[in-house]
């Protein structure tokens, strides 16, 4: 429900207004920010910025100001003959004082092991998601909050993911091709393309930016063995982070370096990136692990030493049977999850005792926040 907040006070200081609400609480308006937040600086349609802050002396100040009688909050600026006019609630919902006040609430859940006693709470019907906007939230909710999610019932044709799929978004294109074979292939170029088991590990980290999501979508699964795993990188990190505080900073603070070999390419796609990155709010924004492509280090020699042991504790934490899930993919079912946060793995499967065959697809996390968002928006408004 929406509240209405009144301006009962203003006072002007030498950088900003100083507003007193009816509730008690108090906001800081820096002149800067107020001009450049007039409601006249964006285009109705393009709804980008026309108004250039840069032309305007850094000294800038209301002139006169007051509440009117429209209830706008109206300022008469010292240059440019400007007269803006703030809607009190929009300054009230963009108060950067009582935003900053607020405590951070992280959107994950961490998980561990206990997951797996309730992996019915990470599934979901397919045709929820199709049929539904609510089913579609719940799935982004899932994927983003818990970074995991099992769409079951799925259909099984080929290439059948992308209809699914697009009722988020566009997926995200690499020389893979979309959708990836995950088969056993002659001479594989990955060794996701062959039948031997693979330990935790994410996608593609010698990206810039490695694909924020992953789907695997279950197509055919006789085979005996292949069964999956999945664990919560962020929840490991967030154990050290608890326990082992100097293991930790090492993983925050030495860039690793992770280099894709595959001998089809001709490019030689390279990245240092931290084990653990966090965000400006100090929650943990990407995991990278992989020990199949981790590059030969080249970290300063002082630090080799603490980072293989960083490294090496990390690693097996996130292969620890406290922390990883364990599950076997059917047809119809599709694995989706956040792989800078996830780490996945499959065990070995005997290629002659049946068949087995995944067709995978990356997104990016601006597609599974942004539509979130989007869709969490239009329907409150629809209520
Ligand atoms: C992959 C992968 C897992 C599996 O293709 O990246 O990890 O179960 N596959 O085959
Ligand atoms: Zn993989």
């Amino acid at each position: 429900m929406e509240q209405n907040f009144t301006i009962k006070n203003i006072t002007k200081n030498s950088t900003n207004l100083e507003v007193d609400w009816s509730d008690g609480k108090k906001s800081k308006f820096n002149y800067l920010w107020l001009r450049d937040n007039c409601p006249t600086a964006h285009d109705k349609d393009s709804r980008h910025r026309m108004f250039n802050i840069l032309k305007v002396s850094n000294n800038i100040n209301p002139k006169k100001f007051a509440v009117n009688n429209e209830g706008k909050l109206e300022i008469e600026w010292s240059e440019g003959d400007h007269i803006s006019y703030y809607d009190q609630n929009w300054l009230r919902e963009n108060c950067y004082t009582i935003k900053n006040n607020l405590k951070y609430k992280s959107p994950y859940q961490l998980w561990d092991n206990s997951l797996q006693n309730d992996l019915k709470s990470i599934e979901i019907e397919h045709d929820e998601i199709m049929s539904s906007d609510e089913g579609l939230i719940r799935w982004l909710e899932l994927l983003h909050h818990t970074g995991i999610a099992i769409v079951k019932n799925a259909p099984t044709e080929n290439n059948s993911g992308f209809k699914i799929l697009n009722r988020i978004s566009h997926t995200r294109e690499t020389f893979f091709k979309t959708p990836f074979e995950v088969i056993n292939i002659p001479k594989p170029n990955n060794s996701a393309y062959t039948a031997h088991a693979l330990r935790n590990h994410m996608d593609l980290p010698w990206f810039e930016t490695p694909p924020g999501y992953q789907f695997l979508h279950c197509l055919v699964n006789s085979a005996t063995g292949g069964d999956s795993s999945a664990v919560d990188g962020f929840a490991v990190a967030d154990y050290l982070r608890k326990n082992e505080k100097e293991i930790f900073d090492t993983l925050v603070n030495v860039h690793l370096k992770f280099r894709d070999m595959d001998y089809t390419q001709e490019s030689v796609r390279s990245y240092y990136a931290p084990a653990i990155s966090l965000t400006k709010d100090n929650d943990y924004h990407d995991i990278r692990f992989s020990v199949a492509t981790m590059d030969a280090l080249d970290c300063h020699p002082d630090l080799m030493d603490k980072v293989y042991k960083a490294h090496h504790r990390f690693g097996n934490l996130l292969h620890d049977d406290q922390f990883q899930i364990k599950f076997r993919l059917g047809p119809g079912d599709i694995f989706s999850f956040n792989n800078r946060r996830l780490l996945h793995g499959r065990t070995e499967y005997d290629p002659n005792s049946g068949h087995r065959h995944l067709q995978g697809y990356y997104m990016d996390r601006d597609e599974i926040i942004g539509r979130l968002r989007y869709l969490k928006n239009s329907v409150n408004s629809n209520q």
